[in-house]
């Protein structure tokens, strides 16, 4: 279809990144899901084209560099443009929940391994991907924080957010935002639009099934919205459902 517009969702193949594909899917866009492993990524794919969506699974672990630069490779082959990159995939600590409290014994490998993913990896798959990005007339970048990476907020006295004060996670999604601010910034005279979101605490694997409020539906509107901001849209801002969160 002329002029469709194209998404990359990263670790699409369950929780608030499938949702985002399919809500952006059934707005017309062509969604490439992707997932650590192929046979995944394309079933993730399928169960969207079942529902008439324009979707491609492709594999990308996005700590793996060569897989970065094949994603980039296909998007310019099958489109010759990017639209819109939802970095979503992110981890949080293996053995324990987000709310167990570790501060001082929070080991190196979960902080390399958290850091890799939700911050290093993103700003790899963001730099190979940004001559596609701006070939689009607008280019958007979501990168999926977390308020737990609002130092504001943290810092408050009574934080509503102390339960959770997981360094590793949580200095890697202050960390991202710092990234988003920074990318905005440079690429503020181009197409480009680049925010975080706060999806909300959502029913997923990391946020917890049992214990988050929030529908999954609901967790990847945010996503969804700052994928389709128009040209007087937020940039550069930490966003929950439309509405600004403190850094
Ligand atoms: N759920 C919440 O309450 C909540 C709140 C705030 C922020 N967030 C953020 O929202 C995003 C999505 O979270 P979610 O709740 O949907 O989590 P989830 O259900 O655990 O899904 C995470 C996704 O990321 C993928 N992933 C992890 N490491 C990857 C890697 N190295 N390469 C490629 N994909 C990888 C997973 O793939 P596999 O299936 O292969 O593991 C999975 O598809 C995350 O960035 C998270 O930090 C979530």
């Amino acid at each position: 279809m002329k002029d469709q517009k194209v998404a990359l969702i990263t670790g699409s193949n369950r929780g608030i990144g499938f949702e985002t594909a399919k809500q952006l899917g059934e707005k017309g866009i062509a969604v490439i899901l992707t997932a650590r492993k192929l046979s995944v990524a394309e079933a993730a794919a399928a169960q969207l084209t079942a529902q008439s969506i324009d979707a491609y699974g492709i594999q990308l672990d996005v700590n793996n560099a060569a897989e970065r630069k094949a994603v980039a490779a296909y998007i310019s082959d099958k489109f010759g443009k990017l639209d819109i990159l939802v970095n979503n995939a992110g981890i949080g600590p293996k053995e324990d929940s987000l709310m167990v409290k570790k501060t001082t014994e929070t080991t190196a490998d979960e902080l390399h391994e958290i850091f890799e993913t939700n911050v290093f990896s993103i700003i790899y798959l963001t730099n190979d991907l940004l001559p596609l990005l701006k070939k689009s007339p607008a280019g958007r970048i979501v990168n999926l924080s977390s308020i737990l990476g609002s130092l504001t907020i943290h810092a408050q006295e009574n934080s509503p957010i102390s339960f959770s004060r997981r360094l590793s996670y949580n200095a890697s999604k202050a960390a991202l935002n710092m990234y988003t601010i920074h990318l905005a910034d440079e690429l503020a005279n181009t197409n480009i639009k680049v925010n975080s979101a706060h999806p909300g605490w959502v029913k997923t694997e990391l946020g917890g099934v049992e214990i988050a409020p929030m529908e999954i539906a609901d967790g990847a509107k945010t996503s969804v919205s700052l994928s389709l901001v128009g040209t007087d849209g937020p940039n550069g801002r930490f966003i929950h459902m439309e509405e600004e969160l403190p850094w």
